[in-house]
């Protein structure tokens, strides 16, 4: 399966930014890795020899920097889940560095949109002198990284021009999560059999549809909770909490409102300081058990004179919540719930009249260490 340039897929169209384009085009890339990876009967297409090394390693290390670190965190949860091998996420330009105490039998897996970001490439040159295996998940066929590892995986998400990562992060998550798959067939574990990757893919494909379709609402919430704030917090815990840590990056990356993910727990150990009259702090609630703690923190916060927005799954949202999200697997549930995090970024950056594709100080692909 090779991927192909389609002009289309690098000209805007009618869009005013790359960002708004690609992140419509989020449905479409679920789709295509479900085309690109998954049979009909749930077989995954994936290289033998990788999964083989790769179900065979004690611990996976992923390693990468800004919004596809994000990505691995929600990776690590589903490989964890589906094919019972601890993962450990690192940041390239802290790895690099500072390696840690490393397992038995590690296995690297990079994840990088462009497969050229430096950090994480100095890493893989240390990965290939000690021979340890790897692996790279990239967007971009023939790049540095992809090149340099021992296996490698296309993302299949075309072009990403916006600065801002959009599709990369759902399809980062995609893709791994059909690793995940694959993996614990692999080692026959019935979590992953039982796992139905296509029709939940699809699934998240019309679920991405139907929030994308509520552009006008999102503007609004924006309009309403984000104007003139020089700060913003999203909260959440377990899943939602790294989908937090990705739609605060997004925010502050194109609107430079100065935005943190955190775990909802951890408020109280420092951030609640922050809180002041009109402080907005965005939670995210897609997790069954913990949902109703993040609502307590939200609660704790709103006492302190924040202005709450709520995202939360159908099955656990109250009426009072601004924006309601289809069920969807649990395990996937970052796939849709960033979606209206991105959207809330684009209009907060349209709102204060900057540049959606080109932030300050910002480039697409760092090639400095
Ligand atoms: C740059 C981009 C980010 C991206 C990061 C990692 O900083 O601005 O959007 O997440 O690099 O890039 P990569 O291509 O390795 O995923």
């Amino acid at each position: 399966y090779e991927a192909q340039l389609d002009l289309s897929d690098i000209e805007k169209g009618t869009y005013p930014y790359y960002m708004l384009k690609e992140v419509d085009e989020q449905p479409a890339v679920m789709r295509k890795i479900s085309q690109a990876y998954l049979s009909q009967q749930g077989d995954c297409q994936i290289d033998e020899a990788l999964l083989k090394e790769m179900s065979s390693s004690d611990r996976i290390y992923i390693i990468a920097c800004g919004t596809s670190s994000h990505a691995g965190w929600v990776g690590k949860k589903i490989i964890e889940t589906l094919a019972n091998i601890p993962v450990e996420i690192h940041l390239s330009s802290e790895f690099g560095y500072n390696m840690p105490l490393l397992s038995e039998k590690p296995f690297f897996l990079f994840l990088s949109q462009s497969g050229e970001t430096a950090d994480s490439r100095q890493v893989l040159v240390k990965i290939n002198e000690l021979t340890y295996p790897s692996l790279t998940i990239t967007n971009v066929a023939g790049s540095t990284l992809s090149r340099e590892a021992t296996y490698t995986l296309l993302l299949h998400a075309g072009p990403e021009i916006a600065v801002a990562s959009t599709k990369a992060y759902t399809a980062q998550i995609a893709v791994l999560a059909v690793l995940a798959k694959a993996l614990g067939q692999q080692k026959n574990r019935l979590v992953a059999k039982e796992f139905n990757l296509v029709h939940e893919l699809g699934l998240i494909a019309t679920s991405m549809e139907s929030v994308i379709s509520e552009k006008e609402l999102i503007q609004q919430l924006v309009t309403a909770y984000l104007t003139d704030t020089r700060n913003a917090f999203y909260i959440g815990r377990g899943v939602d909490y790294y989908v937090s840590m990705e739609a605060a990056l997004k925010l502050k990356e194109i609107s430079y409102i100065q935005a943190e993910g955190f775990a909802a727990g951890e408020l109280k150990h420092g951030t609640i300081a922050l809180i002041e009259e009109g402080t907005p702090v965005l939670g995210i609630i897609t997790d069954e058990i913990t949902g109703s703690h993040t609502r307590g923190n939200l609660k704790e916060v709103e006492s302190r004179g924040a202005h709450t927005l709520v995202i939360a799954s159908e099955g656990l949202a109250r009426p009072t919540d601004q924006l309601i999200l289809p069920n969807v697997h649990p395990l996937l549930s970052a796939l849709l719930s960033v979606v209206p995090t991105q959207l809330i970024a684009y209009y907060a950056t349209l709102q204060r009249g900057y540049d959606v594709d080109k932030p300050r100080n910002l480039a697409k692909s760092v090639t400095v260490e």
